[in-house]
């Protein structure tokens, strides 16, 4: 009997690679090395072989056998920390979805408020947060040493204002000199809103913050009234908290409105004990001297105004407390819109 011992080894070899589970190496261990096995019949004709062939078979079956034993340690070792995997991972589980961002609630309250108008005909302006005294003041009516000008306290910058020689820069204090900036700009008919950052040193508390953001208003037309003022602004109090709501327009002064108003919404409706009234805005008629320093033509327009704080509007309408929370970033907070 011959053997032809690498074509038995390069088997082996081919075989053990196969090997996945520990039935498989069962199967392959008694292939080779069962009582039937072909290492085992390498052995078992040592006896019938001549003398001249039994060095050469003895070596060759041990080797077969040195081999087929390390195959099988390795095929166990490799299945054995595939089990450990197994235990450890459960890979049919399904994955952690990573956590995904939204708008801030400002950001979202700003857009309902911005889509609410822009769906009446508004378009959305930017105008600039470094504004001049003209703009925020002396073109709003608020002439600079008249004592109205104190209940606008203000940031002033360093920087001297290039169209206007002694005066400084100032972060704006409301949205307003948007009004002045687009007046100048553009000729009626106009309807347009302004979003955006203020600015005034104010002491932090639940209730201010030295920023915070306005809507401004401005619809400009030959035959503008107080009427469709009233309506405008509450078509959109219903839109925006709800057609339950209910408000009242209660007189109030502001120097770039005449008339002028404050809108209260009434805080029982919303369910909010602390007061029955919450004032949510103030609007008017724009007063002509407005006009005059936007260089209008005198007497042929008439126009609505209004201004209100976003953060003010979002604490209502989602019952918010403290105006800080808007700006802590903490994640506690903003998820839960
Ligand atoms: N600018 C005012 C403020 O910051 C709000 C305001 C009142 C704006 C009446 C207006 C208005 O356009 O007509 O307090």
């Amino acid at each position: 009997m011959t053997w032809n011992f690498l074509e038995i080894e390069a088997q082996i070899k081919a075989e053990a690679q196969a090997i996945g589970t520990a039935q498989d190496l069962e199967t392959f261990r008694l292939k080779y090395l069962g009582k039937k096995g072909l290492v085992t019949a390498v052995f078992a004709s040592l006896g019938q072989a001549a003398p001249a062939d039994k060095a050469a078979i003895g070596k060759g079956a041990n080797d077969l056998k040195k081999l087929v034993d390390s195959l099988m340690t390795e095929r166990a070792g490799w299945i054995n920390s595939v089990k450990k995997i197994d235990e450890r991972v459960d890979i049919s589980l399904p994955g952690t979805a990573p956590a995904l961002g939204h708008a801030h609630l400002l950001t979202q309250t700003l857009q309902e408020i911005t889509s609410i108008f822009e769906r009446m005909g508004f378009v959305s302006a930017e105008t600039p947060e470094i504004e001049t005294e003209f703009n925020n003041f002396t073109g709003l009516n608020i002439p600079i040493d008249h004592p109205s000008r104190d209940a606008f306290d203000t940031f002033y910058l360093d920087t001297e204002d290039p169209s206007s020689r002694g005066r400084r820069l100032l972060l704006r204090s409301h949205t307003s000199p948007g009004q002045v900036r687009i007046m100048k700009a553009h000729r009626p008919p106009l309807a347009v809103i302004v979003p955006g950052r203020v600015y005034r040193p104010d002491a932090v508390d639940a209730s201010h913050s030295f920023m915070f953001h306005q809507v401004e208003g401005l619809l400009v037309d030959e035959k503008v009234s107080f009427c469709e003022l009233k309506g405008l602004l509450t078509e959109f109090c219903r839109r925006f908290f709800g057609p339950k709501v209910i408000m009242r327009f209660r007189p109030h002064f502001f120097p770039f409105t005449e008339p002028s108003a404050e809108v209260d919404i009434n805080a029982e409706i919303l369910g909010i004990q602390r007061k029955k009234w919450l004032e949510i805005l103030g609007c008017g008629m724009v007063n002509p001297r407005v006009f005059e320093a936007a260089g209008y033509p005198k007497g042929q327009y008439k126009g609505l105004a209004f201004g209100m704080g976003v953060e003010r509007m979002a604490m209502l309408k989602y019952g918010i407390n403290d105006i800080r929370l808007f700006y802590e970033n903490d994640a506690r907070f903003l998820s839960q819109f």
